[in-house]
């Protein structure tokens, strides 16, 4: 497995190889990037990770600081993927001191976690910007657990014309239910056995939009999740299509959910 820290050795790699497909990640890996990996070998030639901790889609008081860098684990399990390459750009390679362009994807970026994360779509837009547009890939895999993130960024293909493919992969599961996630860590021992109820609330909320109105189902679930110490952000069901709140005429649903377990913020939706 090759690894590049500069866009010129990025560049000269992507030349030698005609059909690439690319995981953007922030590192710490888990049983769900993996699976990114392994998706993205069926969908083109050779395979490229980066690994990027971006601290422009950090909020002032979030983890950006503390975030797990875990570079030397996380090539050691992406070699055992077979990966081909992986990119570990530094924050100057990426945000030159005189950048001035920021990539922000308005109406879709305004709900859910952009409402309670001011500023963090911009961030992820545009690093997801640049990263296509250094590694320039056919194929983009992303996971299906940051939903929204997904929608944004297929805004953002779209309304670039950028020539890539994305294909988002299902959210991948502890055996309990909860969303793999790099943040799973940061939840003591008592929070990380009732961490898994977010997932049962979005399944009991599933179950109820068959015989309960949309208002209904969210008061539910926001009430269960606040008796089993949640501090729930937003419990929403969406249409799927393009992320407004659903009516009752609405089909093709998403119900997106985000919550703090103490100090973790959970996301998940079904
Ligand atoms: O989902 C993530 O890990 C990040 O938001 C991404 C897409 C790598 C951009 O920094």
């Amino acid at each position: 497995m090759q690894i590049f820290t500069t866009i010129s050795e990025v560049r000269a790699w992507r030349k030698e190889n005609s059909h690439v497909a690319f995981v953007p990640t922030m590192g710490n890996l888990h049983a769900g990037h993996l699976q990114l990996v392994r998706q993205a070998k069926k969908h083109a030639d050779k395979v490229i990770v980066s690994i990027f901790v971006n601290p422009t889609q950090f909020g002032i008081n979030e983890d950006f600081s503390t975030y797990p860098r875990t570079e030397i684990r996380d090539c050691e399990l992406l070699e055992n993927e077979n990966c081909d390459a992986v990119f570990l750009p530094s924050i100057e390679t990426i945000y030159s001191p005189t950048a001035q362009t920021t990539v922000s994807v308005s109406e879709i970026s305004q709900n859910f976690c952009g409402a309670s994360r001011a500023g963090h779509f911009d961030g992820v837009a545009t690093v997801v910007c640049k990263l296509f547009n250094i590694v320039q890939p056919d194929v983009a895999l992303f996971g299906l657990k940051d939903f929204q993130q997904f929608a944004v960024i297929q805004t953002m293909v779209r309304d670039l014309h950028l020539p890539v493919e994305l294909i988002g992969v299902p959210t991948v599961r502890e055996s309990d239910g909860l969303a793999m996630s790099s943040r799973n860590g940061y939840l003591t021992e008592s929070e990380r056995e009732i961490a898994p109820q977010l997932y049962k609330t979005l399944q009991k909320a599933r179950e109820n939009l068959s015989t309960k109105t949309i208002f209904e189902i969210e008061k539910i679930a926001i009430s269960e999740l606040e008796n089993t110490e949640f501090i729930v952000d937003y419990f929403k069901v969406a249409r799927r299509s393009d992320l407004k709140f659903a009516t009752e005429n609405d089909g093709n649903l998403i119900i997106l959910a985000a919550a703090k377990l103490g100090k973790t913020r959970l996301i998940d939706n079904l």
